[in-house]
């Protein structure tokens, strides 16, 4: 029996999965602590016990429960942890797109334009967007997203877009040192983003983020910005690397950023310095794919030790995609991942990066979010690029997509 899509009620035993992805050593085998023929039981009940994980192991040893579910074969998988993305704008840059596919290289001038279509948006039509894309990114598997701010660029405009991205997820980020915004000089607007900007938006956020590279912040400016958040109670986390060789992940590394985001021109102190600290590396290369760059190297990063991450950065300038399973094939075919180090870095990886322990692995007691593939194996994901393959998804033990 097949419980309603919403439906709470009593424990779910899920049978018939031909591969489970634990993500815990322990509990199978390799880093994705993989288990064949395997079933998972969601705890019963409404509120928090109804949201986890009550059991992970063989399906021969599964103990009974309340209902059924049977997975017919197919790969189990946790939800997609989706570490960075920019969910709230208006508008869209698709002739910028279509210059750029014309040979016009990316700068990050094009923000501006999406600042303005985003300020002239009600706050009803801007949450109705974020709504769509964190539906979209959910049918594919994704079930905790980032959500940045960054098209606002005043004091109202950045707490607005902040409480909306906070109606529809709990990682919610400052990005106010997106760009400099047209209208200011970089020091005063530096000053603002540090003073009034934050103590407008510190309450609506986790997270303080900003996008240091040649034309937008250097590194004293990310550095200030990054600190003056840190001292409101804000982690800090960065654009750092994408466009040039820059000091954006050797500044994350020495904070103690949760993540260092794109690092794609990395020089051998900029892997050392991620090697050597707690921080990790997000790669995005749906911004690689979009903006015709060449993609970081993932395998030198891994090799040196470095724990990776990968999102979509879903945005509509560099990447607007929110396909996670995307990202999983472009790291797999273009920088150097295994299939199995793809599936982590996009699942507990992303969990890292949000400095998350509840999410990213299917273990007693974590929240109950999980994806059926249709398919037999995770490496699918890469293997078959392009292809719809989630066939059903659960966030806190709800079934959402079936
Ligand atoms: O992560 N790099 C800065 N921010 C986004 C791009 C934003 C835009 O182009 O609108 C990024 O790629
Ligand atoms: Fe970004």
């Amino acid at each position: 029996m097949t419980r309603a899509v919403g439906d709470t009620t009593g424990s779910l035993l899920i049978t018939g999965i031909s591969t489970l992805v634990t993500n815990d050593p322990q509990l199978g085998e390799g880093p994705l602590g993989l288990i064949t023929d395997a079933a998972v039981v969601i705890s019963g009940g409404s509120g928090v016990s109804g949201e986890e994980i009550a059991w992970v192991g063989p399906a021969s040893r599964a103990p009974a429960a309340d209902q059924m579910y049977d997975a017919g074969g197919r790969a189990m998988l946790p939800g997609f942890v989706d570490s960075h993305a920019h969910l709230v704008f208006a508008g869209d840059r698709t002739a910028e797109f279509d210059a750029r596919m014309r040979g016009l290289p990316y700068t990050a001038g094009g923000i501006r334009t999406t600042v303005a279509a985003t300020r002239a948006a009600s706050d009803e039509e801007l949450s109705a967007g974020v709504a769509r894309l964190v539906g979209e990114a959910l049918r594919q598997g994704t079930t905790v997203i980032e959500c940045k701010s960054g098209y606002g660029l005043t004091v109202e405009d950045e707490a607005r877009l902040l409480r909306i991205a906070a109606q529809h997820t709990d990682e919610v980020t400052y990005l106010g040192a997106h760009v400099v915004p047209a209208e200011h000089d970089p020091d005063a607007y530096v000053e603002l983003v540090t003073g009034e900007m934050l103590d407008a938006c510190a309450p609506h956020a986790r997270w303080v983020d900003v996008f240091c590279e040649r034309g937008a912040f250097d590194g004293d400016q990310a550095r200030a910005v990054l600190e003056s958040g840190i001292k409101r109670g804000l982690v800090p986390r960065i654009h750092a690397n994408q466009l040039t060789h820059g000091p954006g992940v050797r500044l994350a590394v020495e904070l103690g950023a949760a993540s260092a985001d794109h690092c794609t021109h990395l020089t051998d102190a900029d892997v050392d310095a991620l090697a050597s600290g707690t921080t990790v590396a997000t790669l995005l290369p749906g911004a690689e794919f979009s903006t015709r760059a060449p993609y970081p190297n993932a395998r030198c990063l891994l090799d040196a030790g470095v724990t990776v991450a990968l999102s979509t950065d879903c945005n509509p300038g560099s990447s607007f995609t929110t396909s996670m399973p995307f990202c999983v094939a472009l790291a797999v075919r273009e920088m150097g991942m295994t299939p199995d180090e793809a599936v982590w870095a996009a699942t507990l990886g992303g969990a890292r990066a949000l400095r998350r322990d509840d999410v990213g692995r299917i273990v007693v007691g974590a929240r109950a979010d999980l994806m059926l593939l249709d398919a037999p194996s995770h490496v699918h994901l890469a293997y078959r690029p392009g292809v719809p393959l989630i066939s059903a998804v659960w966030q806190r033990g709800r079934q959402v997509v079936s």
